[in-house]
């Protein structure tokens, strides 16, 4: 009983042993941290880290005494995993191979998806350091984007301010000044009173923002990247703001929710019916059966295969189809003609009207 007793303890000691080394061999586990599968595609990691950095971010997280190893795990995952030849290595031996290999940056991705100055929490607050000016940027995207979600990665050339030599004149301000003129006599006079402050220089720096087009999102919607915008010498700059604007789509038409398009049958099929596909936005076939009569004009409706609701991406709007009928050009004989009286029978219908439908 004792002999087994130890031996057992032997026995767990070893597999909480070889746990331990495991686990300090293998790393953290990125696809975990991110919440994604090993198949994920480099849009997943871009759309998870954007989400888990929102909900992380140690500001939001005052009370959590681990919120800024949380969110320092965060990013080390997203370096890693939106790296192909970085992923590549861990995929192949974890984080300590890519520790080796010297490729671990520790660079903070945040400011690529939120702008320098993260986002305002707690809400406009009154602000007494001046900004520089906002920069608004239409951002032109397609339809087959607003449908799917995607990431547009910007790089561009940002004035940022470095330490220069000397000092220069700052957060110069009116001032009211008194001076003694003799007994009881004074004069009141206004001064420009300026600090000394340590001076700096504008110098262009490449930066890459990481822009995502949630599925859904809409025309003229704006994503804002704080501090982005146009600098200050004095303060803070000013917020770089992005909107969407849809480029106009050769076969669909969006109003809302939902989606238009129009469908050129032939006369024949108009009138025996017909099955077709329509290669919708992503690429799936949405089928089109008519066994009735289709007649010019003749609208009909696919429901949830119009355009991604924003708040709610597995709600979607409706597919508009409208049918227009392409009739022969060719004359017919004779006896076609005989032919397709005698088929379609139909009378003469000579009705005059304005056009309006007024009854
Ligand atoms: C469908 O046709 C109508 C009438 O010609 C036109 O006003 C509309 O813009 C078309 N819709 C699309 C998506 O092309």
């Amino acid at each position: 009983m004792r002999t087994f007793d130890f031996c057992f303890t032997l026995l767990v000691g070893a597999a909480v042993l070889l746990l331990v080394a495991d686990d300090a061999l293998a790393g953290r586990d990125f696809y975990k941290i991110l919440g994604l599968r090993k198949t994920a595609s480099k849009n997943d990691v871009k759309k998870a880290y954007r989400k888990l950095a929102k909900e992380l971010h140690p500001d939001k997280n005052k009370d959590d005494p681990d919120a800024s190893q949380k969110f320092q795990d965060l990013g080390a995952a997203y370096e890693v995993l939106s790296d192909d030849d970085k992923r590549k290595l861990y995929d192949r031996c974890g984080e300590e191979c890519v520790k080796k290999e010297g490729m671990m940056d520790n660079t903070d991705p945040f400011a690529q998806f939120f702008g320098d100055f993260g986002f305002g929490f707690g809400g406009q607050e009154q602000r007494e350091t001046p900004r520089g000016a906002n920069i608004v940027m239409d951002l032109h995207v397609t339809l087959e984007e607003l449908y799917s979600g995607n990431f547009v990665e910007i790089t561009r050339n940002k004035p940022v301010m470095k330490p220069a030599s000397g000092t220069r004149k700052c957060n110069c301000r009116q001032e009211m000044v008194t001076r003694n003129l003799g007994p009881g006599r004074f004069q009141m006079m206004q001064q420009t009173v300026c600090d000394e402050c340590p001076n700096v220089k504008l110098v262009n720096e490449e930066r890459t923002i990481e822009i995502e087009i949630e599925p859904g999102m809409e025309n003229g919607q704006e994503t804002r990247f704080s501090g982005e915008g146009e600098p200050h010498m004095d303060g803070e700059p000013g917020d770089l703001i992005l909107k969407i604007k849809t480029v106009p789509h050769t076969r669909f038409e969006r109003r809302g929710d939902d989606l238009y398009t129009n469908i050129t049958i032939s006369l024949q099929d108009a009138l025996v019916g017909f099955t077709l596909d329509i290669v919708h936005l992503d690429g799936h076939k949405v089928t089109v059966t008519r066994e009735k009569v289709t007649w010019p004009g003749a609208r009909i409706r696919k429901n949830g295969e119009g355009m991604p609701n924003y708040e709610n991406n597995n709600l979607h709007g409706t597919l508009y189809i409208t049918f227009d009928v392409e009739f022969p050009k060719s004359q017919l004989t004779d006896t076609e003609k005989e032919d397709i009286k005698n088929l379609l029978n139909q009378p003469s219908n000579n009705r005059v009207y304005n056009g309006l439908r007024y009854s």
